[in-house]
């Protein structure tokens, strides 16, 4: 089978280094990929709007694709393919409204029962001014805009003036453009977090084991909220009896939604929940493998992904098929730009260490430039450390971390510390 990936970041080249290993594959594309990914992938380079991609995926004779970020999959990529008879792990556009609308999936979520923060949605900032000053709230408050947002769009706020606040930058200022021209209004969580991942077929699914992302840029989740500065797998807080709960009261009910919307989700359903007093609640979902859980999750997997991400496209799912790696603990260090997820310098001459056994580097927002291997994003490199314990999986991921730091990148010093401590 000739493979293609979609997306160029460190999620795709963990995505291909698992695919790699399927005898069912014979050679993997990546669209457009980045020059870390060269010994495991073509790289193709192509524009990335949905009309450039199929085209190359049909130029390349690819027989089936994996898309690895959000927009593609909201803009139809997963219908065009199916339209011209191209294989895809993705869902179509409309059952990725899921990620990107916000709007859709808080009214699915009520509509179907599944536990979520309480949330009124507003186009009107008089009606929302009203409705927040009717209704004070101590603890604050989190607004979100409506569209996909690069990870950019959901506002944890202190109390009621910064909510008021954020809810006119976004329908008075449209701070996010159309992203924030309907926004979500909804009540503060508190609790752990967790990334659950499921593979779904339309109608069944198969959890991948839990992941925990560390999502604030400086250690001791203080600074900007990013797109993951870390993380770690399995995650334990996340035991099999709440992940059994989650399949139950969301996964399931969300699944019967869609499929009887005649919309079945075929895909990767990421559903980050907030593990509150109350029992989980779903924070969000995307529609799409998270970065940088992929590249924990993958190598604690002990079958071949790619004859499940098949059967989900087909609809043929058997998740007894397929058991994880229990023995294996993975973490992940995220090395960025120094300023991200602010302003930040591109251009950074990298470096590439060895990897040793243990250890495997994927490389994110990185380039090529006279022959030099620069950075060209936020997230730039991800030192990824394994062993059959928390303590020597962390030890992995730092060493790799430190030989791969080079001036102009930083990185959290506390990933997975609470997993050894
Ligand atoms: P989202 O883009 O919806 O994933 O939100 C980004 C981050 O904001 C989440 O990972 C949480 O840390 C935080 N967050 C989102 N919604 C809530 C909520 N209702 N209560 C508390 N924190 C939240
Ligand atoms: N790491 C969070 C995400 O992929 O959305």
């Amino acid at each position: 089978m000739r493979v293609a990936v979609i997306g160029s970041g460190g999620r795709e080249h963990a995505l291909l280094w698992k695919l790699k290993q399927s005898p069912r594959i014979a050679e993997l594309f990546a669209l457009p990929g980045n020059p870390g990914m060269r010994g495991l992938a073509r790289l193709c380079p192509v524009k990335p709007d949905v009309a450039s991609l199929v085209a190359e995926v049909l130029r390349l004779d690819i027989d089936f694709v994996v898309v690895g970020p959000e927009v593609p999959l909201a803009d139809g990529i997963a219908d065009a393919l199916a339209g011209c008879g191209v294989s895809c792990f993705g869902p179509n556009a409309a059952a990725a409204q899921l990620e990107s609308s916000k709007v859709f999936a808080k009214q699915l979520m009520r509509k179907c029962g599944v536990p979520t923060a309480d949330f009124v949605i507003f186009d009107d900032i008089h009606e929302c001014e009203r409705f927040i000053l009717e209704n004070p709230r101590a603890q604050g408050r989190v607004v979100k805009a409506d569209g996909l947002a690069a990870g950019k769009g959901a506002f944890v706020c202190a109390d009621d003036a910064e909510a008021l606040a954020v809810a006119r930058r976004l329908l008075c200022e449209h701070m996010l453009g159309n992203a924030g021209q309907r926004i979500v209004v909804e009540e503060k969580l508190t609790g752990r977090e967790a990334s659950l991942h499921f593979l779904c077929d339309g109608e069944r699914y198969l959890a991948l084991p839990p992941a925990q992302d560390y999502k604030r840029a400086l250690d001791g989740d203080h600074g900007a909220n990013t797109g993951g500065m870390g993380t770690f797998c399995p995650a334990r807080h996340a035991t099999r009896e709440l992940v059994r709960e989650c399949e139950r009261r969301i996964v399931e009910p969300v699944q019967r939604e869609l499929r009887a919307a005649g919309t079945p989700y075929r895909g990767l359903l990421y559903v980050g929940v907030m593990l509150t007093q109350d029992g989980p609640q779903v924070i969000e979902f995307n529609c799409r493998f998270g970065d940088p859980e992929t590249q924990v999750m993958l190598p604690c997997l002990g079958y071949d992904i790619f004859a499940a991400m098949e059967a989900c496209a087909n609809g043929t799912l058997d998740p007894g098929h397929y058991a994880p790696d229990t023995s294996q603990h993975a973490v992940c260090v995220v090395l960025c730009a120094d300023g991200y997820p602010d302003s930040y310098q591109k251009q950074i001459p990298l470096i590439a260490p060895t990897a040793s056994s243990g250890q495997l580097l994927f490389a994110a927002g990185t380039a090529e430039q006279d022959g030099q291997w620069v950075s060209n994003g936020g997230r730039v490199l991800n030192a990824v450390g394994l062993g059959d314990s928390f303590a020597d999986a962390r030890a992995n991921a730092y060493d790799l971390a430190r030989r791969a730091l080079v001036p102009g990148l930083r990185m959290r010093e506390d990933i997975a510390l609470s997993e050894v401590a």
